[in-house]
C-alpha cells in the first residue's frame, strides 16, 4: 500500500507562545501526531519561545504533559519527539533573549515562524526577526486569528506584517480552511461535473450555514465581550464556508486563484438590513450562568449569537439568499452548509405530499461528511406516496481503520511547511471581510442595541426564528 503521507523537508518551527492554551491543545499535539504519522525529515526541529525563564528539560515536560493528554503514544515515540524540541526564553517587545533565539535557529532549512501571541505583539516580533537578520526571504511567518478588531485595526496589522515579509511568506491561519470537508466543498463543487451546472440561483433556492456550540464562554469572557459573535465567528470562519460555497470556480487551484475567487465574493456582499439580522444572548438557566454572568458584564450588549440573511450581489447568486446562524449555548455542536435546491419546476403527482426538495447537506462536525436528501416512492404496495431518503457519507468511514482523521492544525502547519497558502487569508481578503462587517457592527453601536435573550439549550433567539419565518422558510433543525 502507498503511504499518503508525503513526508515535508527539513524545517525549523519556532513558536511563539509555545506554552499557551492554543499550543497546548491543538499545535502539540498536532506536531506529535505529524511526526508519528512520519512526516517530518530527521532533521527537523521545533523551537518553543515563551517569556517564562523554564529549563529546555521543564519545556519539554510541558510538551510532554500536552501530548499525553491528547494521545496515549508509546513513551519511546514521545521521547523521540521531545529529542526534536529546543526552547528559548524570548521578551517578544523587549531585547532579551533575541541573541539565543538567533543561535538557535538554522537558515539552511525551511523557516517557519508561528505567533501564536496576542495580535499587539505580531508587530514588534516580525520587525526583530527581520531587523535581526533572523528571518530570511524565505522564511515564512504564521499568524492566527483575532486578525484584527475591525478594518482599520486589521489594516496596522498587515501593514506592520508587510514592512517586514512578503505577502507571499505570510500564514493567516483560519482553522475551519484546514477542516476535511471545508475542503471536501472543493473537491465536491470543482472535482465533480454532477453539481456545479445546478449551484447557482436558477436551481438553488437557498443555503443555510451553521455553526452551532453548546460551550458557553464561560473561561474566555473577558477576550469574548470586546468581540462577540460577529468578530469572534462571522467575520472569518462563517465568511470563509460562505466563499468557498459561492466562488466561481478558479482555472487552476493555486493559491492565488482560489483566493481571488474568494475575495470577488465578498466584494460582492451586499449590505446587511438591520431587520436581515437576529442578535442574542443567553441567559441563566438552572446551573448554568448567564452569558453576563461569565463575561462578567452584568450590563453587557454582546451577542453569543447571530442570525443574519446574507445576499451575494453577481449573476451567479442574484435572488438565492444566504442564511448565516452561529451562537454559543445552542442545543448541539453542528456545524454544516445545507445548500436548498429548488422545487421540481411542474408535479406530476397531484394530491401528494412531497415530503421536502433536495437538500445536500455538508456536515463539519460532529461526522464530518455529506448528505443528499432525494424524494422517492415509498417502498412496498399502497400505490404511489412519495417519501424522503437519504443518500449519507460519512468521511471517517471511507479512512482505512488505521487512520484518523486529521485535526485542521495539523494540516495547516504541514502546508506552511510545505509552503502552500491555499487554505490561508490573504491579506484583501481579510480587509474586505472587515469592510463588510464594520457597518453592521458600527450600527449596533451607535443605537446601543441590546440581544434578545435565549434560552442555553435552543436554537437561539426568537427573532432567528422570524428571521426565516418572513422568507416563508424554517432553519433546519440543530440536533434532535
Ligand atoms: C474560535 C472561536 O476561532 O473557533 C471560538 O474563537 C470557537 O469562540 C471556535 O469556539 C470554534 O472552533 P471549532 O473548531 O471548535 O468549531
Amino acid at each position: 500500500m502507498v503511504s499518503r503521507v508525503i513526508p515535508v523537508n527539513a524545517f525549523d518551527l519556532v513558536l511563539f507562545g509555545a506554552t499557551g492554551d492554543l499550543a497546548r491543545r491543538k499545535i502539540w499535539p498536532g506536531l506529535f501526531h505529524r511526526f508519528l504519522a512520519g512526516q517530518f525529515a530527521d532533521d527537523s526541529r521545533i523551537i518553543g519561545v515563551s517569556r517564562s525563564d523554564l529549563s529546555r528539560a521543564d519545556f519539554q515536560a510541558k510538551v510532554s504533559a500536552a501530548i499525553s493528554s491528547a494521545h496515549d503514544g508509546d513513551k519511546d515515540k514521545i521521547s523521540a519527539f521531545l529529542d526534536l524540541i529546543d526552547y528559548v526564553s524570548v521578551d517578544a517587545a523587549g531585547d532579551r533573549g533575541w541573541d539565543n533565539l538567533e543561535a538557535a535557529t538554522r537558515s539552511d532549512v525551511i523557516q517557519a515562524f508561528y505567533l501564536s501571541v496576542a495580535p499587539k505583539f505580531f508587530g514588534a516580533i516580525a520587525r526583530r526577526l527581520r531587523d535581526r537578520g533572523i528571518a530570511t526571504e524565505e522564511s515564512r511567518i504564521v499568524v492566527e486569528k483575532p486578525f484584527g478588531h475591525d478594518l482599520a485595526s486589521a489594516r496596522t496589522l498587515n501593514a506592520e506584517l508587510r514592512a517586514c515579509f512578503q505577502e507571499h511568506q505570510i500564514y493567516r491561519i483560519d482553522h475551519y480552511l484546514g477542516k476535511e470537508t471545508v475542503q471536501n466543498l472543493m473537491a465536491l463543487r470543482f472535482a465533480n461535473s454532477l453539481f456545479e451546472p445546478l449551484w447557482n440561483a436558477s436551481h438553488i433556492d437557498h443555503v443555510q450555514i451553521t455553526v452551532s456550540e453548546k460551550l458557553s464562554v464561560d473561561g474566555r469572557g473577558e477576550y469574548y465581550d470586546q468581540s462577540g459573535a460577529m468578530r469572534d465567528m462571522v467575520q472569518n470562519h462563517l465568511m470563509q464556508l460562505l466563499c468557498l460555497t459561492a466562488m466561481e470556480p478558479p482555472s487552476k487551484f493555486t493559491p492565488n486563484a482560489v483566493r481571488n475567487e474568494k475575495l470577488k465574493v465578498i466584494e460582492a456582499l451586499e449590505a446587511v438590513e438591520s431587520s436581515d439580522i437576529a442578535r442574542g444572548q443567553y441567559r441563566a438557566s438552572g446551573d448554568q450562568g448567564s452569558y453576563r454572568d461569565h463575561s462578567g458584564n452584568d450590563k453587557s450588549i454582546t451577542e453569543s449569537f447571530i442570525g443574519l440573511k446574507v445576499n451575494v450581489a453577481n449573476w451567479r447568486w442574484a435572488g438565492t439568499p444566504f442564511y448565516l446562524r452561529t451562537g454559543k449555548c445552542l442545543r448541539e455542536r453542528l456545524s454544516e452548509i445545507a445548500v436548498y435546491f429548488r422545487n421540481p419546476p411542474h408535479m406530476i403527482f397531484p394530491g401528494l405530499d412531497v415530503p421536502q426538495g433536495n437538500v445536500l447537506v455538508i456536515r463539519l462536525q460532529p461526522d464530518e461528511g455529506m448528505t443528499l436528501h432525494t424524494t422517492i416512492k415509498d417502498p412496498g404496495p399502497g400505490g404511489m406516496r412519495l417519501t424522503e431518503a437519504s443518500l449519507d457519507m460519512t468521511f471517517a468511514d471511507s479512512l482505512k481503520d488505521a487512520e484518523r482523521p486529521q485535526d485542521a492544525y495539523e494540516r495547516l502547519i504541514m502546508d506552511v511547511i510545505r509552503g502552500d497558502q491555499t487554505l490561508f487569508m490573504r491579506g484583501d481578503e481579510v480587509e474586505a471581510a472587515w469592510a463588510w462587517a464594520d457597518p453592521i457592527i458600527a450600527d449596533w453601536t451607535d443605537r446601543n442595541l441590546k440581544p434578545q435573550q435565549y434560552d442555553v439549550g435552543s436554537s437561539g433567539p426568537e427573532d432567528s426564528l422570524l428571521l426565516m419565518h418572513r422568507d416563508g422558510r424554517r432553519w433546519r433543525p440543530i440536533g434532535n
